[in-house]
């Protein structure tokens, strides 16, 4: 057993041999072991991150074994229809444990648990907690709840919450990179996005929690933070509490605020040594001036994340996104202007959109030929209930066109990202190395500063150095090259 039991005391020392802070836990209480699962976005498993850190505090250890666990929580993506039936599957199987263990108990944490509330524990009869996304810190008293029988249901959305006090547990942390969450929620509304309804408000977190934490993680060995946020760009934070949103905020013209470009910076001033990246970038709101701010640092990684979701102006104005395809590519220039061609850029993009037509469709392609993507995330469009599209528009285009043109933009893209990888072959890149490749022990990988992954032979190197990597070689996946010794 004493294996499968991941302290996460002992686990956090590993990345460094300083002493940590460890929570106090009477040492005499036996410990409850709690098994977490998280689905999603990078921003839900930033939240698990936080979930074990409130849990550690009251006595839990985490370990990987569910079947051992007293507790399974799984924290829940509700974006795609697909995602949320990947939940329920996964919680048929857990009834089968919790048929063997019965004190065990199982939670729903995340957007389909706010988006559900306590339908989830009708409908799933196995689960016996709900938390939504902002009610984490009342998880102690909800497992109280339901130790006792009772139904454990919060699901209240803040206007305030960050979170910005509890210090993550970073939870299968290869000891280089870490993710920051910056802000939760979101103002805008796409109409096909279920987020604005399962995170809440938007709201942005004090800058100096953020930097005091990116000082932590590099004193620990970290070398690479990402700042995390559903749309970086409108962060906004004033030190003025009575000014909460970010609309009043913006009311107050000499109230001293710091947006997301000033946040960049301050985080870059950490350490030359660490790396900065930030997702995810919204076309409307992104400013020459962060543009410039990543121009200035090295450190700043020249990598973004500009999510197009269409490239047709009708289509992109039926998303609600407020930019149209003009826009779009203006913003694309200027990324070339400030930060040149070596900068990544990347997208998602949604195929079969409400009544997109062929001819809409080709826009997106030819927007991809325009800007030719190092990477994109693409999905069919899935109708989710409660958005502005559910309520306005008819899901009109059949499964199989859906298909068919997701397809076409994935072949797309397969073709740009071979010749964005290409255009690497004999150049040298600086890469912070993350850990052994995935094929190869005597191999290890890292990313370069736009964010393409890079294989070399391993060496004397080791995960937190940063080597110069000469390219030799390519696939639409993967650089691979061999270290440039310095001299
Ligand atoms: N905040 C980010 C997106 C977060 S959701 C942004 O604005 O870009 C991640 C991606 O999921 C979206 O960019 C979109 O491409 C996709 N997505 C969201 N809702 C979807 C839906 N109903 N159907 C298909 N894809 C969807
Ligand atoms: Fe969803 Fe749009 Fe907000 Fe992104 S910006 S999370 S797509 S509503
Ligand atoms: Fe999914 Fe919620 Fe993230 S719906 S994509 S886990 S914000």
């Amino acid at each position: 057993m004493q294996e499968i039991i991941r302290d996460i005391d002992i686990l956090s020392q590993k990345a460094t041999d300083k002493p940590q802070a460890v929570a106090k836990v009477n040492p005499l209480a036996p410990r409850r072991l709690v098994y977490i699962e998280s689905y999603g976005c990078q921003m839900n498993f930033s939240d698990s991150e936080i979930v074990t850190s409130i849990l550690q505090k009251e006595g839990f250890a985490v370990t990987d074994d569910y079947q051992a666990a007293d507790l399974i929580l799984i924290n829940t993506c509700s974006i795609r229809e697909k995602a949320e039936q990947t939940v329920r599957n996964r919680l048929q199987h857990f009834n089968g444990v919790k048929k063997r263990n019965p004190g065990a108990l199982v939670g729903v944490l995340g957007c389909m648990a706010e988006r559900l509330k306590e339908k989830l524990l009708e409908e799933e009869k196995i689960v016996d907690l709900v938390a939504g996304p902002d009610a984490y810190r009342d998880l102690p008293g909800l497992i109280q709840e339901a130790d006792e029988g009772h139904k454990a249901v919060n699901t209240i959305l803040s206007k305030e919450e960050t979170y910005a006090d509890i210090n993550p547990v970073r939870l299968h942390s290869n000891g280089v990179t870490a993710f920051i969450s910056i802000m939760r929620g979101c103002d805008n509304m796409c109409s096909f996005c279920v987020v604005p309804f399962t995170r809440g408000r938007e709201r942005s977190r004090d800058p100096h929690s953020i930097v005091a934490e990116a000082r932590e993680l590099f004193d620990k060995g970290y070398r690479e933070v990402t700042l995390l946020g559903q749309n970086v760009d409108s962060y906004k934070w004033s030190p003025d509490p009575a000014l909460k949103a970010k609309k009043d905020i913006e009311k107050v013209p000499d109230a001293k605020t710091v947006n997301f470009a000033q946040l960049l910076e301050m985080v870059a001033q950490v350490s030359p040594q660490l790396r900065v990246r930030f997702s995810t970038s919204h076309p409307k709101d992104m400013t020459d001036e962060v543009l410039h701010v990543m121009q200035r640092y090295d450190n700043i990684c020249k990598y973004i994340h500009l999510p197009a979701q269409s490239g047709n102006s009708r289509i992109l104005q039926m998303m609600n996104r407020t930019y149209d395809r003009a826009w779009y590519m203006q913003r694309i220039d200027r990324i070339r202007e400030i930060l040149g061609e070596e900068c990544g850029i990347s997208s998602d993009m949604i195929a079969g959109f409400c009544s997109e037509t062929e001819e809409e469709h080709r826009d997106t392609l030819s927007l991809m030929d325009y800007v030719q993507y190092d990477f994109s995330y693409m999905f069919m469009y899935s109708e989710r209930p409660g958005t502005l599209a559910a309520r306005q528009y008819r899901d009109d285009i059949p499964v199989e066109v859906k298909k068919r043109r997701l397809n076409e933009i994935i072949a797309k893209q397969q073709e740009h990202s071979l010749l964005r990888n290409q255009q690497c072959i004999g150049k040298t890149y600086e890469v912070l190395i993350e850990g052994p490749s995935k094929r190869s022990d005597a191999y290890l990988q890292g990313r370069n500063s736009a964010n393409k992954v890079v294989v070399f032979p391993a060496g004397n190197h080791k995960p937190g150095e940063y080597v110069q990597v000469k390219i030799k070689d390519c696939t639409a996946a993967t650089l691979t090259g061999e270290v440039i010794e310095q001299i």
